[in-house]
């Protein structure tokens, strides 16, 4: 037989789902497992949008739109004009399978291989297939639990730029490290793009999650100023629980990448059309949804923090943004401690899946005794889930 293509031997498996068949595993013994491994939302989607569900008009589930459904798009529109983006038009937006297609048409649409990325690692672990896919280099910018993870100066960043760069990534609020990057830090990164010639794509899925006044400064403000270098990759799976409906959307005045980001949904014919009946409704959520949704998730994120830095050993920095946590153990080698949690270990006949942080990194070396803790629990299984790490911690052998 003849061999498999290099980039099918080399895609990278997801640090946040390989361990699932041990946690398949696990189950099948009867452990309950508490998922801190995946940033899949617990919280109910909006009303509306399961109310949908019921009034599907058709008698069948046709192909939608290759762009993506006027219903929803228009409903993006109206989401945008809210937040004070009222100028775009529909051609600006293309529907997407997720933000994960919207990241792979958009890096596959500026890199011929070899051509470099810029991102600040760690970075949502993904990125590196996307890149790959595309024959591009994911070029890591180290930003550390020190400073919170915010960017270092643009002369550092800087010093990563060759002939061969051709954008900045950014996630904003960012998973894995729940940095959130205001106007200031968005303007310097501007500032670079716009001497290098540079695109800014920016993944804002988590633009909602933001905690304790900080507010995410979206690149849709650079619109004016940069028409052509501006990339934004949106989701609806976080901040209306939707992550099965694979819906997202990429906005860009960039009139010939937009064009062929029409072609890429063409090839691949169209997005759901009974998830963009439903998603179309988000014209209809109300803001006490989203304060709801953000408050829940803060009370969560304040007991992670502070359970996580009561265990012996455990630094966590406290996340501004989306949500995750990167904690470093004191382990190691977080994988085989994360493997060994469903392996070896339970407590009361239940354990805790953590996704390893290694993945979330670039530089060989990096990131090995940390793991990325997603808080998509209830308070009372947060709690619960940091009693069974510290006890996991507290007998885990040393060498
Ligand atoms: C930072 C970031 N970008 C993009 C995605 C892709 O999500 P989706 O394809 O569900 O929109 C995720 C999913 O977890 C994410 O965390």
């Amino acid at each position: 037989m003849k061999k498999l293509s290099w980039i099918a031997e080399n895609i990278p498996a997801s640090p946040i789902r390989e361990l699932v068949p041990f946690a398949e595993a696990a189950k099948k013994r009867g452990v309950k497992i508490y998922h801190l491994n995946i940033g899949d939302p617990d919280i109910e989607s909006p009303s509306v949008m399961i109310e949908a569900l019921k009034t599907w008009p058709h008698q069948l589930i046709p192909y939608a739109n290759s762009q993506g459904e006027s219903h929803l798009i228009n409903s993006l529109l109206g989401y945008y004009g809210k937040l004070g983006f009222g100028k775009l038009a529909s051609a600006d937006l293309q529907i997407t399978l997720g933000g994960s297609e919207g990241l792979l048409w958009t890096i596959s649409s500026i890199c011929e291989p070899g051509d470099e990325i810029l991102t600040f690692e760690p970075f949502y672990t993904n990125y590196m297939s996307f890149a790959l896919r595309a024959g591009a280099k994911l070029v890591p910018i180290e930003t550390t639990i020190e400073t919170g993870f915010h960017s270092p100066k643009a002369s550092v960043i800087e010093k990563k730029i060759t002939e061969r760069t051709k954008a900045i990534l950014v996630c904003n609020p960012s998973n894995p490290t729940g940095a959130v990057y205001p106007k200031v830090e968005m303007d310097m990164l501007l500032g670079i793009a716009k001497k290098h010639g540079l695109y800014i794509i920016a993944d804002e899925v988590y633009r909602e999650f933001a905690y304790d006044g900080h507010q995410p400064y979206s690149v849709l403000n650079y619109l004016t100023d940069y028409p052509e270098g501006i990339i934004l990759v949106d989701s609806l799976s976080k901040r209306y629980s939707l992550c099965g409906a694979r819906l997202g959307v990429i906005v860009s005045l960039n009139k010939k990448l937009m064009q062929a980001f029409l072609r890429y949904g063409q090839a691949r014919l169209s997005a759901g059309s009974l998830d963009q009946y439903v998603a179309g409704q988000l014209d209809k959520v109300s803001d006490a949804y989203f304060q709801k949704l953000i408050k829940e998730y803060d009370r969560r994120r304040q007991v992670l923090v502070k359970g996580l830095r009561k265990i012996p050993g455990v630094v966590c920095s406290e996340p501004e943004g989306a949500f995750y946590i990167m904690a470093k153990l004191p382990v190691k080698d977080s994988k085989k401690f994360a493997q060994w949690l469903l392996t070896d270990f339970s407590d009361d006949n239940e354990t805790v899946m953590v996704a390893p942080a290694a993945g979330f990194y670039a530089t060989k070396g990096l990131g090995v005794d940390e793991v990325r803790i997603a808080y998509v629990l209830n308070i009372k299984a947060l709690e619960r889930a940091v009693v069974i790490l510290a006890r996991a911690l507290e007998i885990y052998p040393k060498n």
